[in-house]
């Protein structure tokens, strides 16, 4: 299994701050924005990842992460010359993924939350068999996002974690008027099929391309699952000032309460057994911050 993070965009919304930068570049914390999405994928066991981005920010992802062999991953880069739609991703991957399947998750999109690794690897289990798995989230107003409705109604403590799997009545994006509270957040698995599909495409309304689309020709298949998060999860927005800070605010807060790093990648690639405990230890060295002196404890520690 592949991934890809997309990381593009001119991020409007946060000007003047991501004027001359990417928004994935910049802090959450005590960390890069891109972390969290690429430390989603290594809990998902996935080792081999497309970064695309834009002519002006690639350049400083493959400064930032490399070829990604210091934490025992493959990276690979590509520009997207024009922000036009999520699902050229699969476009501008087509190459990368080579006829596997493959998942995407949004440069700005971060998670938090028990049992996440599991649901991460059941997704992952699940496209392997065909077709594609989403997920989705409730929140109070879903305007901004894909909205997925379902047959019936759910009780969101039921759901959590487990492989549920859940008919869907409709998906549309950013619907004025939505049809429920289900938000689909920005990380996306797909069966070998989704470059082909995502190929025949036609660009919206608004000229996008959308991964909505694509995952209504899974959903019209019969081959879509939704999996729901409980409440307790976390699901981070970072689309303007407020939310960036809040969710910086919000790491410091596990991490500083429990002492455990959230999305730490070294960690990952660690426990992961990608890399050795003397690399881990030697990473940490690298850095003279808590967060090395977090890398240098737990290799230390050694579990
Ligand atoms: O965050 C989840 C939502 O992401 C989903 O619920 C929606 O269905 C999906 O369309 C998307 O909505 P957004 O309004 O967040 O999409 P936006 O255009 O802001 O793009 C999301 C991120 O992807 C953003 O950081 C910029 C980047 N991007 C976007 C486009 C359209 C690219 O790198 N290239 C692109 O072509």
């Amino acid at each position: 299994m592949k991934g890809i993070i997309l990381a593009g965009g001119s991020a409007t919304r946060l000007y003047p701050l991501s004027k001359a930068i990417s928004k994935q570049i910049m802090p959450v914390y005590d960390k890069p924005m891109i972390y969290y999405p690429l430390s989603t994928l290594m809990l998902a066991g996935i080792r081999e990842v497309l970064v695309i981005s834009t002519p002006r920010d690639l350049p400083m992802f493959e400064e930032l992460l490399g070829d990604g062999s210091r934490i025992g991953m493959k990276l690979s880069y590509k520009v997207q010359l024009v922000p036009n739609g999520l699902a050229q991703a699969f476009v501008l991957g087509r190459e990368f993924l080579n006829g596997e399947p493959g998942c995407l998750i949004l440069g700005d999109n971060m998670f938090y939350g028990q049992h996440f690794g599991h649901m991460l690897r059941d997704a992952v289990e699940s496209v392997q068999k065909g077709g594609a798995c989403i997920f989705g989230y409730e929140v109070a107003d879903p305007r901004a996002y894909g909205v997925v409705e379902f047959e019936e109604e759910h009780n969101p403590d039921l759901h959590g974690g487990k492989e549920t799997v859940l008919k869907v009545k409709s998906l549309e994006e950013k619907p004025a008027e939505p049809k429920s509270n289900y938000a689909v957040p920005g990380l996306y698995f797909y069966d070998a099929t989704v470059c082909e599909k995502a190929a025949n495409l036609k660009p919206s309304a608004r000229g996008e391309y959308e991964i909505t689309d694509l995952n209504k020709i899974y959903l019209n298949e019969g081959t879509l699952k939704v999996k729901l998060f409980s409440r307790g999860f976390a699901w981070l927005d970072t689309g303007n000032c407020d939310s960036l800070l809040e969710a910086g605010n919000f790491i410091a807060t596990i991490q500083n309460r429990q002492g455990f790093y959230v999305s730490c990648i070294e960690e990952i690639a660690w426990r992961n057994g990608w890399i050795s405990t003397e690399q881990l230890a030697a990473l940490g060295k690298e850095m003279k911050t808590a967060y090395g002196r977090y890398l240098e404890r737990i290799a230390a520690k050694g579990f």
